[in-house]
């Protein structure tokens, strides 16, 4: 049996940790095993690469590094987690994916669309989510909420407002090429409308 797999995307700030608990206790009460797991991370190894790419350090990083330690840690992750979770008849439920990538080092850094597929269809080997939660929002909301969040600013989330535009017309950008895969939630909306959005995809999902 073949599990499904999830993946949840939006800019920093789009309120992604709620939704992902929403979206794990609905498949859960639905009977359905889910693994909920991160990338950057999901591994012991992936998460020391999140640490490598997420700390602040001065001078920055080449973009070409910061693209082959994303695609190096969603190697290890999906040998070690996703795919046997699947295998398995689990689902994986991903908090972001190969969009991600897209979406930061090709919207965000500027690295040519072709590079990231060719070594996507590498790591990926054919594997990609059946369903994709683009939590969109305001860069600016979403700036504010994180400015309003306790706590350390990593690497990313130094990044200037023009960087996170880019990221968001990327995201948008994609969500319009596979309307079937990538669903477009705005997360401006007050919970329960999102909840709702979200609930009529899943129960689709599960009956599908
Ligand atoms: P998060 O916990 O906020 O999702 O932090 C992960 C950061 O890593 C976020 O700023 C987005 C970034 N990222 C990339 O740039 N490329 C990727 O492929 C992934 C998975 C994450």
């Amino acid at each position: 049996m073949i599990g499904k797999f999830i993946s949840i995307e939006g800019i920093e700030g789009a309120g992604k940790s709620t939704q992902l608990a929403f979206i794990e206790r609905y498949l859960s009460q639905a009977g359905i095993n889910v693994v909920v797991t991160r990338e950057p991370g999901g591994t012991q190894l992936g998460e020391q690469v999140r640490e490598l790419l997420l700390a602040p350090r001065e001078g920055g990083m080449a973009v070409d590094t910061e693209l082959l330690l994303m695609s190096a840690a969603r190697a290890e992750h999906l040998d070690q987690v996703i795919k046997p979770a699947l295998e398995r008849g689990d689902w994986v439920l991903s908090d972001r994916f190969v969009d991600a990538t897209f979406a930061y080092q090709g919207g965000g850094r500027g690295i040519a669309t072709d590079r990231i597929e060719q070594i996507s269809a590498w790591t990926l080997n054919g594997l990609q989510t059946d369903t994709t939660f683009l939590f969109d929002l305001p860069v600016e909301v979403g700036q504010q909420r994180v400015i309003s969040r306790k706590g350390d600013i990593d690497r990313f989330e130094q990044e200037k407002t023009v960087f996170f535009q880019k990221i968001r017309d990327c995201y948008l950008q994609r969500a319009e090429q596979e309307p079937n895969r990538v669903k477009v939630i705005d997360a401006n909306k007050s919970i329960e409308e999102i909840e709702l959005q979200l609930t009529a995809i899943l129960k689709s999902l599960i009956s599908a």
